[in-house]
């Protein structure tokens, strides 16, 4: 409900118990059939009632607060109507729409060709084996999580890398990649007392609140998409660097940015690492997508390889919910790189506060599907060729997306269809033209044009090129 509606409802509420007030402050003063008028009590200038409906003479005023407080005041009626999360919001509508050949590009999850969740096998062995498995029991993980699970995350993250040699890197098991970036950036703002984070622009539409969340109280955006080219605006985003306060906490996407699918080259990221070097910037790292954005995890966690092996401190948020199909098991890594091991105790002591004091340990079962996937070699070649997979699927829609749009001599350019990684693509398309495809054509997208690549099957593709070539020709 938006906020004016519930003013309106708020105000109705008032008039209500105004009205109640007047009969109440007039009974026996007057004759059956005056009150037949909607608003005779409102214009009363026996008791000079006001037009805007507050009673304000005092017995009406009393007879109201004494009606509010009696019948209906709640110490929660101070509360506003917040904002709807628009993704969760347009999977709903999407969900309640009775239209057979509707579409659902909206939702951040991975569909199989049939449009459906996918349960990766390898998982599902595992969660057998689990489940078939007496020796296992519900007992608390330690605050940090699975000691087995963070160190595999920190190494698929980081490969052979000297911080893990020398070992001042480390990892601790979170509530999937939101909790990791949560603990990590209420760790930074309440021990280090950093206060302003910039976040890339477009930006996951979480990251702002979250930061907020956790104490920071400086939210900026540096610049990144370049809507005429529809690619990264790398020269805006040096400039914001160059500009950014020391001790700015910067959130970098490792791979696969949400929403554009628009990734710095590497000869860029060299670039970036030497402004944040020389700026003292700390690097903020969300690594949502590793393996699920090129099919090959080394590839995917180049960019956070390479800002520790410039000697870097930093934190990366890693989640297991894409790669894993693990969404609602809530798995995330939080790993830890500091430039000394000796900060590695006080730090860990820390981290377990805050932990106790947040939620106070993580749970079990995804945890240890992915520990025991990471640390076993036949299960972990296995879970690539199921990465591989979706990874497959996602380029194979970007292509026929892209062709069908040229087929059709759709106007505008659609290479960046396919230049983009991952499973988002920034179409590009306007408000109007997003309005056009849900309203008409009952395919769901994000306002910002943001669709989820695995939303598309070999079935849909063309009704869904056929809508956008409808919507950009409409709407210029
Ligand atoms: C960029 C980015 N970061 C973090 C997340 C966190 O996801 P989760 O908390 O489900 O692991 C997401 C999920 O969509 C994301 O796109």
């Amino acid at each position: 409900m938006s906020s004016q509606m519930r003013q309106v409802m708020r105000r109705t509420a008032l008039l209500v118990s105004g009205r109640a007030a007047w009969v109440t402050a007039h009974r026996g003063k007057i004759v059956e059939g005056d009150m037949k008028g909607a608003s005779d009590w409102q214009t009363c200038t026996a008791c000079k009632q006001s037009q805007r409906g507050l009673a304000t003479g005092a017995t009406g005023r009393a007879a109201v607060e004494t009606n509010i407080n009696s019948k209906m005041a709640s110490r929660f009626g101070v509360v506003q109507q917040g904002p709807p999360i628009e993704v969760f919001a347009l999977n709903k509508a999407f969900l309640d729409d009775t239209f057979e050949n509707k579409v659902n590009l909206g939702v951040g999850a991975y569909r199989t060709e049939e449009g459906k969740p996918w349960v990766l096998p390898v998982v599902r062995q595992v969660e057998r084996d689990m489940a078939a498995n007496e020796t296992l029991n519900h007992e608390y993980l330690p605050v940090l999580g699975l000691d087995s699970f963070s160190a595999a995350a920190t190494k698929m993250l980081l490969g052979s890398n000297v911080a893990i040699d020398e070992g001042r890197a480390f990892g601790i098991q979170t509530l999937s990649g939101t909790g990791a970036l949560r603990v990590g950036a209420e760790f930074l703002a309440r021990q280090l007392g950093y206060k302003t984070f910039y976040f890339s622009q477009p930006t996951w539409e979480n990251h702002r609140l979250l930061f907020l969340n956790a104490g920071f109280n400086d939210p900026r955006e540096y610049r990144y998409w370049d809507q005429n080219k529809r690619g990264l605006d790398f020269d805006g985003m040096i400039a914001d660097l160059k500009n950014a306060p020391e001790n700015s906490v910067i959130i970098l996407h490792a791979c696969a940015h949400n929403p554009t699918g628009s990734d710095p080259t590497q000869e860029q990221w060299k670039e970036i690492a030497n402004v944040m070097k020389e700026k003292k910037l700390f690097p903020f790292l969300d690594c949502a997508y590793q393996g699920f954005a090129s099919g090959d995890l080394e590839k995917d966690a180049w960019a956070s390889r390479f800002f520790v092996e410039q000697g870097f401190e930093l934190f990366v948020a890693q989640s297991f919910a894409k790669n894993f199909g693990l969404y609602n098991e809530r798995v995330g890594n939080l790993t830890v790189v500091m430039s000394s091991k000796e900060a590695i105790a006080p730090v860990k002591s820390q981290l377990t506060l805050l932990v106790r004091g947040m939620y106070s340990n993580p749970p079990n079962h995804g945890g240890r599907i992915v520990s025991t996937v990471l640390n076993d070699p036949k299960l972990f070649e296995e879970w690539k060729t199921c990465i591989k997979t979706m990874a497959d699927r996602i380029l194979l829609m970007r292509d026929s997306l892209r062709n069908k749009l040229l087929e059709l001599k759709t106007p505008g350019t659609w290479d960046h269809i396919t230049q983009q990684i991952g499973m988002f693509s920034y179409t590009g398309l306007t408000t109007k033209q997003v309005e056009h495809l849900v309203n008409v054509y009952h395919i769901y997208l994000l306002k910002s044009g943001r669709i989820n690549m695995c939303g598309l099957t070999t079935k849909n593709v063309e009704y869904v090129a056929k809508a956008i070539h409808d919507a950009v020709t409409k709407f210029p």
